[in-house]
């Protein structure tokens, strides 16, 4: 049996060594999950709402543990990673809510001697893969949902992050919730795929991550016509407008851009900032991006931590230096940017053109490049120029402005004045390529439910 080396992205270090789940305990785990649902489903939704706040409990007395965790796999600054704990148990919260709700309803037939029920139905057993930047959160946004709804979950973490997930499911089984309701295996992502799409005994996939690997698993599970929610890649702009309050939108420019090292589906990829007040903004937010301290996200001044590894840091240098030789100007020399080791400094890349990498591509780092424009059309006809549609931002203190931008922009999440949207009680999820399906909020628990109804002859 082959073994996964969990490193810590900060020192490179081995934290833990794992067996990966072989195929056949792949297939035991799904089969499993498969008998636990025949059971799961008719435990009653007040039963599955008091077992959800257990597991809640239990997250909560275990936050530092789990931010540990977070760090010490993921990288991230431990303040944050506990701003992640408390965003993953608010899925908890919110579902252990929604089990309550989900509503169906009756109704009028087209004769007196028919009466037409609908009802909501747990879609099965669902197969969960999710990415290593949110460890915790992307695992709780689609287990909570699931189980409140009545289906079991087996869940594929990131290989570079799998600690929390299994401290995750662990204190599930200690609040209660069936073993083989929610469970984990330890696998690539192209095996879980494979088993998830093509065993028969999994109704549904839910996946996080690349819109590379989306299309695959969409492709394979449209075999068996399966039900898919995916949220895929993003490549948020950030519109700074004229009349925006400038320290407003450097601060939220910086929440945005530089939650967990940029490494996020919904940071900022690109920002287009308004002439006029181009040169304040660029220069408040230099000011900002390099009073950040990068390093081991134990050291509690730390606000950015390392990449995921060596290809995450490739890929970011390979933006910047792209954009430089497209006449893009560093905030900071390049040999500062390069730290060592998976570390690098955030830097902001001025004199922008939208032909850049950066301006097309996820960059997934700590990369703030600033393109200036003069005409608002123009800016909101480049933040749609992509085939992503996930998260966009604007700044401007003018409401029609701000109505303006916002119908205009073809985005699933949109901050206005807000760098950090995200929320359980508020549906996240994209347009375009950036996938299918809400996470959070009412809109969350659907796709683990099946509409079926009733017609009743009367008489
Ligand atoms: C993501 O990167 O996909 C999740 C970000 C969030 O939930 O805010």
């Amino acid at each position: 049996m082959s073994k996964l080396e969990v490193t810590n992205p900060s020192t490179g270090e081995v934290i833990q060594t794992l067996d990966f789940t072989s195929d056949e305990a792949i297939t035991a785990t799904i089969e499993r999950a498969y008998k636990a649902f025949k059971s799961w489903r008719h435990v009653d939704a007040h039963e599955r709402a008091s077992l959800l706040w257990k597991w809640s409990s239990l997250i909560k007395a275990h936050r530092d543990d789990l931010a540990r965790l977070i760090t010490l796999e993921g990288g991230k600054p431990f303040k944050e990673a506990q701003g992640e704990v408390d965003y993953a148990v608010s899925y908890v919260d919110w579902y252990a809510e929604e089990a309550k709700r989900t509503y169906g309803r009756t109704i009028p037939a087209n004769t007196p001697d028919k009466k037409i029920i609908i009802d909501k139905f747990p879609v099965g057993v669902v197969g969960a893969i999710t990415p290593w930047n949110f460890p915790a959160a992307m695992i709780t946004r689609k287990m909570a949902p699931a189980l409140a709804a009545g289906c079991t979950i087996v869940c594929k973490p990131a290989t570079q992050t799998p600690l929390t997930t299994i401290r995750l499911v662990e204190l599930a089984h200690e609040a209660g919730i069936p073993e083989d309701a929610i469970s984990y295996i330890i696998a690539s992502g192209k095996d879980a795929g494979k088993h998830f799409t093509e065993n028969t005994k999994v109704h549904k996939v839910t996946f996080t991550g690349s819109t590379g690997v989306g299309k695959k698993l969409i492709a394979q599970a449209s075999e068996q016509v399966k039900n898919v929610t995916m949220e895929l890649g993003g490549l948020a702009p950030l519109i700074v407008h004229k009349d925006a309050d400038i320290e407003k939108a450097v601060e939220q420019t910086i929440a945005s851009k530089f939650r967990n090292a940029g490494q996020t589906c919904i940071c900022a990829n690109r920002i287009y900032v308004h002439e006029d007040i181009a040169e304040a903004y660029e220069q408040q937010l230099i000011e900002a991006v390099h009073a950040l301290k990068v390093g081991d996200g134990f050291d509690q001044d730390v606000k950015v931590g390392p990449l995921i590894n060596e290809g995450a840091v490739e890929k970011v240098l390979d933006h910047i230096n792209d954009a430089i030789t497209h006449g893009g100007e560093l905030s900071r020399s390049l040999e500062d940017i390069k730290m060592g080791g998976n570390f690098l400094k955030p830097v902001v890349i001025t004199n922008v053109n939208q032909n850049m990498k950066a301006m097309h591509e996820e960059t997934f780092g700590p990369i703030a490049p600033v393109m200036r424009y003069s005409d608002l059309d123009t800016a909101i006809k480049y933040a749609n120029d992509t085939e992503f549609g996930l998260a966009a931002y604007f700044f401007t203190n003018d409401y029609r402005t701000g109505l303006y931008i916002y119908n205009h922009l073809d985005y699933g999440v949109v901050g206005w004045n807000d760098g950090g949207p995200s929320a359980a009680h508020a549906p996240f999820g994209g347009m375009k390529e950036s996938g299918y399906g809400r996470e959070g909020a009412i809109e969350g628990i659907e796709p683990y439910l099946e509409t079926k109804y009733l017609s009743i002859g009367l008489e």
